[in-house]
């Protein structure tokens, strides 16, 4: 079965909600041409994507929407968090759970990712999970050993057809914004490892269609070496999302 390769912009702290939208713009324009078999989709910070949704929709450009975080209670009293039911009413399509940054700085675990992840999709979205080594980690060749514990806690009790729409983002953390990358095969194999402990939770089917992306300093000049592997479906973009050019240029190179 072919899986519909997604090319994801993780925006991080960078855009206000005006640059956002002409950055959406700009972009749509260059990867039109893409969008039946590359899935394009932008992440902005929370504050832009009202701005992000309108204009999608008013100028019916094709391009998915994803938030970087969401809490994992559908409400309450929790002073700055963002409910899950807040971002699907902005027509989010995807949100970005566990990136290391929020690992990092915020305290997220595997088991409040696990949360996360649960109440994305009982809001009607889809989770982009985000594991990946340290470099002491992968130094100690403990890379296999620590994503597959990041995949399994993470991705914990869902339904086979739940664990089929994952996305599942592979993001050694040594290789975030450094401009160092492992080389296409052993990111390869990495993911290749991450769909087969899917396949060991929840069967054949949803190891065949979880779509595991690379992510990690990926550039327009690098992408294609990193999406032309069997295990990579795709591809999740920090710093190069950040400019119309190179981001289209990476959407392309996964046709
Ligand atoms: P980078 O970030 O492409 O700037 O390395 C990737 C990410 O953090 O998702």
């Amino acid at each position: 079965m072919s899986r519909r390769m997604l090319v994801a912009g993780n925006w991080k702290m960078f855009t206000t909600s005006g640059e956002g939208a002409v950055l959406i713009q700009d972009l749509a324009q260059r990867v039109e041409e893409v969008w039946d078999e590359v899935e394009v989709a932008v992440c902005p910070p929370f504050t832009g994507l009202k701005a992000a949704s309108t204009v999608i929709e008013l100028d019916k450009l094709t391009m998915s929407l994803g938030a970087q975080d969401v809490h994992w209670e559908a409400e309450g009293a929790f002073t700055g968090a963002i409910a899950p039911r807040m971002l699907a009413d902005l027509r989010c399509d995807y949100v970005i759970v566990g990136h290391s940054e929020r690992r990092e700085y915020f305290g997220d675990t595997n088991e409040t990712v696990n949360k996360k992840v649960r109440a994305v999709f009982d809001a009607g979205m889809v989770p982009i999970m985000c594991c990946g080594e340290s470099l002491a980690t992968r130094e100690a060749l403990e890379t296999d050993a620590f994503v597959r514990a990041q995949v399994m806690e993470g991705a914990a009790g869902l339904s086979a057809e739940e664990a089929a729409q994952l996305v599942i983002a592979y993001e050694p953390i040594w290789a975030i914004g450094t401009g160092r990358t492992p080389t296409p095969e052993s990111a390869n194999d990495v993911c290749r490892s991450i769909r087969a402990t899917i396949g060991a939770m929840y069967g054949p089917p949803a190891a065949m269609a979880v779509r595991v992306l690379y992510g990690g300093s990926v550039k327009a000049e690098n992408a294609k070496m990193f999406l032309s592997e069997p295990d990579i479906d795709g591809g999740l973009v920090g710093g190069a999302a950040l400019n119309a050019d190179s981001f289209a240029d990476i959407a392309k190179a996964a046709l």
